[in-house]
């Protein structure tokens, strides 16, 4: 089989797993993993209704080059690009809240996870869908089985059914190696931005990465890794995990479901927001 209907079919099987669903949120960063998600969903679930969205985050010189890819793909689709500017909508970039939190990466992970939903939510979509791929869902296991993050290591799941005002999420290429997705994303012509984000410090991402390269000799053992620590998350969250999960309640501020009494979203704006205040 060539690779274009390996990586479709992969999609494929992936997706009618899910309960169904009519308007899906496909988050565009100009790359060639999301371009490709979007692609392989026009082109094989055409009847859906797909909400391209792009978070320009305001980082100099990257985002808005990375924007202007996403709309092109969306509009190689016939979709018009949702963007949204988190400098104007929210008042600081990612910039700004790296000098409030210098380990900056995972806070921009959080913050994009909650506008993801917030803006799915709001447009009424049944799903999200993200272009996380094999070699992602390696690097996070495998870290978070390292560091003995159990509560990491379970939540990190290729599809997460809808609670309340927390939407779905799916990620279809969770079986796909980025290889084989940078190769679709070639045949099928695809426009991408090749540049990685500039403030990403991941240096022991990077490490895990290469050490994954040495210990997998082929694409299909990075799968049968990858089999084996889901088979140690779901252990992990049938045994221990239950015992310890916290109740989801509405936050305090902005109502939406969180662990904490203010979510993190809106704990981490205030902080950032005062401390451009304090400076100007
Ligand atoms: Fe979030 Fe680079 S995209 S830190
Ligand atoms: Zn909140």
């Amino acid at each position: 089989m060539d690779i274009k209907r390996i990586v479709e079919k992969r999609v494929m099987e992936e997706v009618k797993k899910y309960p169904p669903f009519n308007r899906a949120l496909i988050a565009l960063s100009g790359g060639k993993d999301s371009a490709s998600l979007l692609h392989i969903f026009k082109k094989i679930l055409p009847d859906k209704e797909i909400l391209p969205v792009y978070l320009n985050l305001g980082i100099d010189g990257f985002s808005e080059k990375s924007e202007e890819f996403a709309r092109i793909q969306a509009e190689k689709n016939g979709l018009k690009l949702i963007v949204f500017n988190v400098r104007k909508e929210l008042g600081f970039t990612i910039m700004d809240a790296r000098r409030v939190y210098p380990k900056v990466c995972s806070v921009c992970g959080s913050i994009k996870r909650y506008l993801l939903n917030k803006i799915a939510y709001e447009s009424g979509a049944d799903i999200i869908l993200t272009a996380h791929h094999l070699d992602d869902f390696l690097i996070r296991m495998l870290k978070s089985t390292l560091n003995a993050e159990i509560e990491e290591l379970v939540r990190f799941k290729p599809y997460l059914p809808r609670n309340d005002n927390l939407v779905a999420r799916g990620r279809p290429f969770w079986r796909v190696p980025e290889s084989f997705i940078s190769r679709y994303a070639h045949l099928e012509g695809l426009s991408f931005i090749t540049e990685k984000c500039p403030i990403g410090m991941k240096k022991n991402i990077e490490r895990i990465r290469k050490a994954i390269d040495i210990l997998a000799v082929s694409e299909n053992q990075k799968n049968v890794y990858l089999s084996s620590l889901v088979k140690i998350a779901r252990k992990l969250e049938e045994n221990v995990v239950p015992f310890e999960k916290a109740q989801l309640k509405p936050c305090s501020s902005c109502g939406f479901l969180s662990s904490n009494v203010t979510c993190s979203f809106c704990v981490r704006v205030k902080k950032i927001r005062s401390f451009i205040e304090g400076k100007q």
